[in-house]
């Protein structure tokens, strides 16, 4: 397997709204990111992935972009960013970009023009099509709720938003748009960022004819499947690889909805054709109930065991995996997996940076920040939720206590709450009044009390992330070969890694019972890497405490 400084790194996503408020307007911002950075070298990070921090009029919180090559007012300036960039360097920190191009705001300039008239020169930049006997041109549904098209009055046709309708699609088969987004790429890289994670790049290639999706019984809407992995795809990468990445030592992942293991090998080749890496959304979804995800089900172990097995196996040699539990779209893992306790966030870290792939933390997962106790939907922010609150709740088809009790499981403002920094007013994340509530258990997780704690969540991630990044296992633990122990377990997800002559054993309890667990090896223990409890010696017969985590080496 060929070395990588890609493969090699730990990344930790920045959701700038919910960071850190350096300027007290309750919303966080490149000069309150600039200031923690010795928090972040400290934490052992290596790479920032920053979530849009370009001009927007903020319908989905920076993922509707009116201008690539400017940044947003509540985030600062150009000078800001340049001053972050930086500095992040001189802490040995890269910064990959988020590059969201499969949309833009419906107040961007190419929008504004191409919606001005059917001969506009822009016109083609994005998805237009005539009525069809008076309706929308076809079924798809937005990811937002609703209809996927928007009719314009102007010219009497729709425009195409797989998400709010303030975020209309780009035409991705029109040449002049693939140059513009180069170009502008080769911009940012001239600057000397490091990187882009790609936004439902999977969605860039639409199906010739735009076909009906398919619509299962009682849905309102069809699936957008005639949208993701389309024809056209890899060609688009392929050309985005030959203009812009291979010119730049760059980190590179793609976000991609509805991606298989077949497409992720395309996608993720180690042939180096396209992207470093895929985000997956498996398992992210196998705690979802007939497709939806507003319902309280919770993952089951064996069916999550299986499916991160699968991707471990079978990229092996030929991609390379992404491993995340978190990020701005996922409700926070200490709820979803665990119980909320530290024990469990330990626990649910080690099975993830012991597994093979690149692996990405989300801000405050350091800490074990918990989901929120949202109340009644005006404690909530996102579109995605207000949207699905209308249309779910309001056609009858769910109780408001409902939906609520699936925000609060599955909803993506759990993750967005601001980041929880010390005891003081408003969890020291602004000195005026945050855009979203702070959860009230900042008074006793947050960064500051953890700092002062060696057995707190910070610092089990921190040796989590140094046992991969510098240390003796190193290569067995970023290089090494997995394989799945104890498969039918209900509660233990335990695998090996082996690289060369040497040999991991990972075990972790995850339940909040005592297992009796017996050893599925004949081993010799070597050494103890790391361990949520203080006794962690292995023998043939174990009690497993609740969310015990242990890894050795073995022979
Ligand atoms: C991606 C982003 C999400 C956003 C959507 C539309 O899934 O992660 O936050 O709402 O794309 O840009």
């Amino acid at each position: 397997m060929e070395k990588a400084w890609w493969k090699e790194s730990v990344i930790y996503q920045i959701y700038p709204r919910s960071f850190c408020d350096s300027n007290g307007d309750g919303v966080g911002d490149l000069n309150g990111i600039r200031s923690k950075l010795d928090y972040l070298q400290k934490l052992g990070i290596n790479v920032i992935w920053l979530s849009p921090i370009y001009k927007s009029p903020n319908d989905d919180n920076g993922y509707d972009i009116s201008d690539y090559q400017d940044i947003m007012d509540d985030f600062g300036t150009m000078e800001d960013f340049d001053a972050l960039l930086k500095e992040a360097h001189e802490h040995g920190i890269k910064i990959v970009m988020d590059l969201v191009v499969n949309h833009t705001s419906d107040e961007h300039k190419w929008f504004v023009e191409s919606r001005s008239s059917k001969d506009n020169p822009k016109r083609d930049y994005y998805i237009w099509r005539e009525p069809k006997n008076g309706k929308e041109p076809n079924n798809w549904g937005s990811c937002f709720s609703g209809s996927a098209w928007e009719y314009d009055e102007k010219t009497n046709m729709y425009y195409l938003h797989c998400f709010s309708k303030k975020q209309p699609d780009l035409n991705w088969d029109n040449e002049k748009v693939r140059d513009e987004v180069f170009s502008m790429m080769d911009w940012w890289c001239k600057k000397g960022i490091d990187g882009f994670r790609m936004d439902v790049i999977s969605m860039i290639s639409k199906v010739p004819g735009l076909p009906d999706g398919n619509q299962s019984e009682g849905a309102l809407y069809g699936d957008l499947s005639n949208t993701t992995n389309g024809p056209k795809v890899h060609d688009y990468l392929q050309e985005m690889r030959k203009q812009v990445l291979s010119k730049y030592d760059l980190i590179t992942v793609g976000e991609c909805a509805g991606v298989t293991i077949d497409e992720a090998k395309k996608y993720a080749n180690l042939d180096g054709s396209e992207l470093n890496m895929v985000f997956q959304f498996e398992h992210t979804s196998l705690d979802y109930e007939n497709g939806g995800k507003w319902t309280t089900k919770r993952f089951n172990l064996p069916e999550l065991k299986e499916n991160l097995s699968k991707w471990q196996y079978e990229l092996e040699g030929k991609a390379w995996n992404s491993l995340y539990w978190d990020n701005h779209d996922q409700p926070r893992i200490v709820s979803r997996l665990g119980d909320d306790s530290s024990l469990s966030a330990k626990c649910i870290a080690t099975v993830l940076h012991m597994m093979k792939g690149t692996p990405y933390i989300y801000q405050g997962e350091e800490l074990g920040m918990t989901n929120y106790p949202f109340r009644t939907i005006d404690d909530c922010r996102d579109i995605e939720i207000l949207n699905a609150y209308k249309e779910l709740v309001g056609g009858g088809y769910m109780t408001a206590e409902e939906l609520m009790a699936g925000v609060r499981a599955k909803g993506r403002d759990n993750a967005r709450t601001p980041m929880q920094w010390d005891k003081s007013h408003e969890a020291g994340f602004t000195t005026g009044t945050p855009w979203i509530k702070v959860n009230p258990n900042y008074t006793f997780i947050n960064a500051k009390d953890e700092l002062a704690d060696e057995y707190s969540v910070f610092y089990f991630y921190q040796k989590l992330i140094g046992l991969r990044r510098k240390s003796e296992w190193s290569e067995v633990i970023v290089y090494g070969d997995y394989e799945l122990l104890d498969k039918d377990d209900e509660n233990v997800f335990s695998f090996t890694r082996s690289y060369g002559d040497r040999k991991l054993l990972v075990i972790c309890n995850l339940s909040d019972r005592i297992i009796d667990y017996t050893l599925p090896l004949d081993v010799k223990e070597k050494a103890c890497l790391i361990s949520n409890y203080e006794s962690s010696e292995l023998s043939d017969e174990m009690f497993l405490r609740q969310w015990f985590a242990g890894v050795w080496e073995i022979e």
